[in-house]
């Protein structure tokens, strides 16, 4: 569907914005669920999931679309329409609801490709400066205030995601940016395929 006609049926466009802010539920289902999928859990890798996402993450990730500091291609082409019409309440209405949507465990994959993640993971690759993601994403990957959660991601969008944070367009994270240039290819995909099964 297209955007304006995503916003103009779900009453985004006309109604005042105190009436949406008390509604972070229905407006997640008439306005977001349509990529992120039902309470967040979206089924195509191209939409990230935001279900048991920690409010304190959703709130920086949609402040950032809105002042456009989160700039990477797919965030200008779905993101910053969106998020320019949603006010502060709103943002953390919206934040909430997410933030309490149970989180859904992974599928297993490959199992040498899984422990090679999880070492990753848990203890970085100290000769080649990555630093454990454990450290700062928390030792179940789910994530503490602005550290996002990372369990139950879908890989494919966790490898877009190293990508962008590596060629500078998502600039507005540069711890991150600093890391995912230590990650090799091969690194980044056993950490994403470990973080999607969890
Ligand atoms: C038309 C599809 C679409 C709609 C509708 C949509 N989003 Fe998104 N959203 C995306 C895509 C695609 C991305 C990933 C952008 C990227 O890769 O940079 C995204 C990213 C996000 C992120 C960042 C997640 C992360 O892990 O960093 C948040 C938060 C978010 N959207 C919240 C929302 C909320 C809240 C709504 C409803 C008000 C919404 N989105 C509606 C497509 C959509
Ligand atoms: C020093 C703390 C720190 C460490 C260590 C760290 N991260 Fe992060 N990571 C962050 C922060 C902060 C963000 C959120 C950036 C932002 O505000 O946009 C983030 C975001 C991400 C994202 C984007 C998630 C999303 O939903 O869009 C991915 C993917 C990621 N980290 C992967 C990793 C991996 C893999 C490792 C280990 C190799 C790692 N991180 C280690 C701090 C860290």
């Amino acid at each position: 569907m297209p955007l304006v006609t995503l916003l103009a049926v779900s009453g985004l466009i006309l109604m005042p914005s105190s009436t949406w802010a008390e509604d972070g539920a229905r407006l997640a289902a008439q306005l977001c669920s349509a990529c992120h999928g039902v309470h967040g859990h979206s089924e195509s890798p191209m939409f990230p999931r935001l279900n048991a996402q920690t409010p304190e993450y959703l709130v920086a990730q949609l402040k950032g679309f809105r002042e456009h500091a989160r700039a990477e291609t797919d965030a200008r082409s779905y993101m910053w329409a969106i998020a320019s019409q949603l006010d502060d309440a709103t943002v953390q209405s919206l934040a909430d609801y997410f933030s309490r949507q149970e989180a859904i465990p992974g599928a297993a994959g490959d199992a040498a490709l899984l422990a090679s993640g999880h070492e990753i993971f848990e203890h970085g690759v100290p000769d080649k400066g990555v630093p454990a993601c454990a450290s700062c994403h928390g030792a179940q990957a789910q994530g503490a205030g602005t550290f996002p959660r990372l369990a139950g991601q879908h890989q494919e969008y966790l490898l877009r995601q190293i990508e962008v944070f590596k060629n500078g367009t998502r600039g507005n994270a540069p711890v991150m940016t600093a890391i995912a240039h230590t990650l090799s290819p091969e690194q980044a995909e056993a950490v994403a395929a470990y973080l999607q099964s969890r």
